[in-house]
């Protein structure tokens, strides 16, 4: 039996799109939403591994299109947003979420052409979504947008400034997001995970005593799964998290609060 309260985290008839959505965070945020009721454009550079989603969406009675896309592109961008009205008629919200990780370089060691490929991806990327998706939802009235940050977007860590900088860049971009169509209708939050088990942290973590420590960064003790971050991004998409707006929610077994 479903209770009020989680009658409002239904996303019943909602258009999300998601970028990234072929694995990890954004493949498990895309398999919840689907199972809450929404429509998903899978939007992802990954066409086999994003069709298998797409799949595993429909064989659940749920709905889901790929887009090949590149975020750092604001022409597949934009033709990705194109895509989520076309097939679904409308967009009610999106997670922006595509990213990667340049990181185990010092900083004097870091070439330029790095910098710019974190920069284009984590950060232009963001950028290009908020600035197409918001044009359609304040078409239609109005929807929600998360974006992925990360716990690096409110602390520093070692050999990773490229990393860092466009995290804490995606937290800045939402404040200001936030600040400026709140009153349009258009929620913006980022979520800011710890470290969570995905394709992403694979070659890290496969040292146990890797592995080992960054558990024991986070107070709770573990690595999280892509469902736990899940979770709260279906919530801010949804009418549960209506007078949420502006925030950066950490989802971090308390990493950040030491
Ligand atoms: N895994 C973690 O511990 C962790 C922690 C905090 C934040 N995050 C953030 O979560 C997001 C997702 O991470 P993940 O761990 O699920 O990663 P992942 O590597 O498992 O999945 C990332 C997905 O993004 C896609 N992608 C990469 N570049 C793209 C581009 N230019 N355009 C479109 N799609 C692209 C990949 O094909 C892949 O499907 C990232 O922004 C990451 O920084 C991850």
């Amino acid at each position: 039996m479903t209770t009020p309260a989680f009658d409002k985290v239904r996303l019943d008839g909602r258009a999300i799109m998601i970028t990234g959505g072929a694995a990890g965070i954004g493949k498990a945020t895309a398999l919840l939403c689907a199972a809450r009721g929404a429509s998903v454009l899978v939007a992802d550079l990954d066409e086999g591994s994003g069709a298998d989603v797409v799949a595993e969406i429909e064989r659940q009675g749920g709905k889901a299109v790929f887009k090949h896309t590149d975020v750092a592109d604001e022409e597949d961008v934009r033709a990705a947003v194109a895509a989520a009205t076309a097939s679904f008629g409308r967009l009610d919200g999106a997670f922006n979420n595509a990213g990667i990780m340049i990181s185990g370089t010092p900083i004097h060691e870091l070439s330029l052409e790095q910098w710019h490929k974190g920069l284009a991806i984590n950060l232009t990327g963001v950028f290009l979504c908020v600035k197409h998706q918001l044009a359609h939802m304040r078409a239609n009235g109005g929807g929600a947008i998360v974006n992925n940050a990360s716990a690096s977007g409110v602390v520093g860590i070692p050999l990773a400034i490229n990393y860092v900088a466009t995290k804490h860049g995606v937290i800045g971009i939402t404040r200001a997001a936030a600040a400026e169509v709140s009153g349009q209708g258009v929620r913006v939050n980022a979520i800011m995970p710890g470290a969570v088990e995905t394709p992403l942290l694979q070659e890290a973590l496969r040292s146990p005593e890797v592995r080992q420590a960054v558990a024991a960064g986070h107070p709770i003790g573990r690595i999280s799964q892509p469902g736990e971050t899940a979770e709260t991004v279906a919530w801010l998409l949804s009418d549960a998290a209506s007078f949420v707006a502006g925030a950066a929610i950490a989802i971090d077994g308390g990493y950040t609060a030491l």
